[in-house]
């Protein structure tokens, strides 16, 4: 049996981590993030890809190749995409792949406009507040899934 396939999917602005907002997105660079991510793969023998977009674009084309890549599950923080897109939310809801929805701050004790998702309610679970704890969370949980 071929082993599993994850996407790790990084939405606007997170390639700035490390510098941006530390006191609600944590030191930690995207590369260190990902890196993480693999290693913690890696061990498993599971195929990780990591992507990250400024474009809503290719975030979406991105989300409609996830069947035809073969992908079995997405860990997606859509970042500020999460509180506006229709798009990619049509996307998810079209190629019926399972996913996570995290977020490294808690949206919800942060400004009213984050409050809103359109992605948790066809998400499977929702992580926020965890740091890039919760990307790691959200991993164990697609390797058993
Ligand atoms: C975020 C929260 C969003 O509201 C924000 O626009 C981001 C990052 C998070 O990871 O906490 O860019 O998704």
């Amino acid at each position: 049996m071929a082993s599993k396939s994850i996407l790790v999917l990084h939405g606007p602005n997170l390639n700035l981590l490390g510098e941006r907002e530390p006191q609600h997105y944590g030191n930690q660079t995207l590369e260190d993030i990902n890196q993480a991510l693999k290693n913690i793969a890696s061990a498993k023998s599971i195929q990780l890809e990591t992507m990250q977009s400024n474009s809503e674009a290719d975030l979406v084309n991105k989300i409609q190749s996830l069947s035809k890549e073969k992908f079995d599950f997405l860990i997606i923080n859509p970042a500020a995409y999460t509180h506006t897109s229709v798009a990619m939310r049509d996307a998810l809801s079209a190629v019926k792949v399972p996913f996570i929805e995290v977020h490294l701050s808690n949206v919800y004790a942060r400004e009213p406009f984050r409050h809103h998702s359109y992605f948790s309610d066809i998400a499977v679970a929702v992580i926020s507040g965890l740091g890039a704890e919760g990307y790691v969370a959200a991993l164990n949980f697609a390797i058993n899934a």
